[in-house]
């Protein structure tokens, strides 16, 4: 089956944006870690990237069909700063059922108070924050076992 791996806005910079908190890792590189991931996990990657709220959540509304006939197991999601501010986002989540798993590459935690609240977060089933770009890694690994107790 497929994950979607969805990065939205400014994530296509990575790389050369602030490379102190995301890394050196481009998101051609990271795609390129998330599908070796998913690929030994017997599954593929669908990796998308929008700096556009409506469509991230056009993307997620066919992703919640998709998984519904079986053909995807759900989503990894960074959001970047729409985590902060898009109601939309975690309305499309929760309307369509879609099994997300929130990344984020830097703590947000341990940086600015306006990154510290996300409205994904009570529409996600995990959260991955801290591990740098080896987070997605590591989420694709938790949706994997997610969608193995589950089935
Ligand atoms: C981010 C954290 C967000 O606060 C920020 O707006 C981003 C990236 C991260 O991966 O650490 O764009 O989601």
């Amino acid at each position: 089956a497929s994950v979607l791996v969805l990065n939205g806005p400014n994530l296509n910079l990575l790389g050369t944006r602030e490379p102190g908190i995301y890394g050196a890792q481009t998101l051609k590189d990271v795609e390129a870690l998330c599908q070796e991931t998913a690929e030994a996990l017997g599954h593929v990657a669908d990796c998308r990237q929008s700096n556009h709220e409506g469509q991230l959540i056009d993307w997620i509304h066919e992703a919640g069909d998709r998984q519904k006939s079986g053909g995807l197991i759900g989503a990894v999601f960074n959001a970047g700063a729409y985590t902060h501010t898009s109601v939309a986002l975690h309305d499309a989540i929760k309307g369509t059922g879609l099994r997300v798993i929130e990344v984020h590459i830097s703590n947000v935690h341990a940086r600015e108070s306006f990154r510290h609240h996300s409205y994904l977060s009570p529409a996600a089933a995990g959260i991955v924050v801290g591990f740098g770009t080896d987070g997605y890694r590591l989420a694709i690994e938790g949706l994997h076992r997610l969608h193995t107790a589950s089935a």
